[in-house]
């Protein structure tokens, strides 16, 4: 698959930090896509060789990456309308990676929904976190129904090894400018 599928079908190339975390990866494997839309970041991880699948609770994005899907025969995407908040996976993963979209949730679901993403990640395998947060210093301009507070997010992952953690500005499609926190973190094997 050496053909770039997200240009092909005019999706916008995976996440910054997606494709950062596959560099750290010194193994493909079984990935999860929390809230795909019509997978840039699905496709990518496909690409690269993982076993993708990807969920949205928006069944238009899901039937756009089924018809992808379809028409170039991938056999290593699947793509399944949940809603995670349900937390409630049932398989074990390898990489599961969540951008931009833990900021549209009730607040009360996060917290299980990121224990359950922990729990169904393989020790040595990622989990790719970006988030709006709405903090003192820069509050969040857009009303998220959640955001994270400074340092919340890294508190979560207390006990796996942090590979990446900022809480930077960042822009917006729509040009709005808010602190978003950044993580990537491996969960640790009983060994480490
Ligand atoms: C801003 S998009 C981000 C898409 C993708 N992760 C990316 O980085 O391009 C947020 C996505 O989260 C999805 N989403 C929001 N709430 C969800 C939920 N409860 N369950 C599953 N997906 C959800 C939306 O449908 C949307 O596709």
């Amino acid at each position: 698959m050496s053909e770039n599928l997200n240009q092909k079908y005019g999706l916008n190339p995976a996440h910054s930090e997606i494709v950062a975390a596959v560099g750290l990866a010194h193994s493909v494997g079984k990935a999860l896509e929390m809230g795909s839309s019509n997978g840039r970041n699905a496709l990518y991880l496909a690409q690269q060789g993982f076993e993708v699948t990807a969920v949205d609770n928006n069944p238009s994005g899901i039937q756009m990456l089924r018809e992808i899907i379809t028409q170039e025969n991938l056999s290593n995407i699947n793509a399944q309308v949940y809603d995670i908040q349900d937390a409630n996976l049932t398989e074990d993963y390898d990489f599961i990676g969540c951008t931009v979209t833990l900021m549209f949730l009730d607040p009360s679901t996060v917290e299980p929904v990121l224990a359950n993403m922990q729990e169904r990640t393989r020790p040595g395998g990622y989990n790719v976190i970006v988030c709006a947060m709405d903090t003192a210093e820069n509050p969040c301009p857009v009303r998220f129904p959640f955001t994270f507070k400074e340092g919340q997010l890294k508190e979560v992952y207390r006990g796996w090894d942090i590979i990446k953690y900022n809480e930077d500005l960042g822009t917006m499609h729509n040009g709005a400018r808010l602190q978003f926190a950044t993580l990537i973190a491996q969960k640790r094997t009983k060994e480490s």
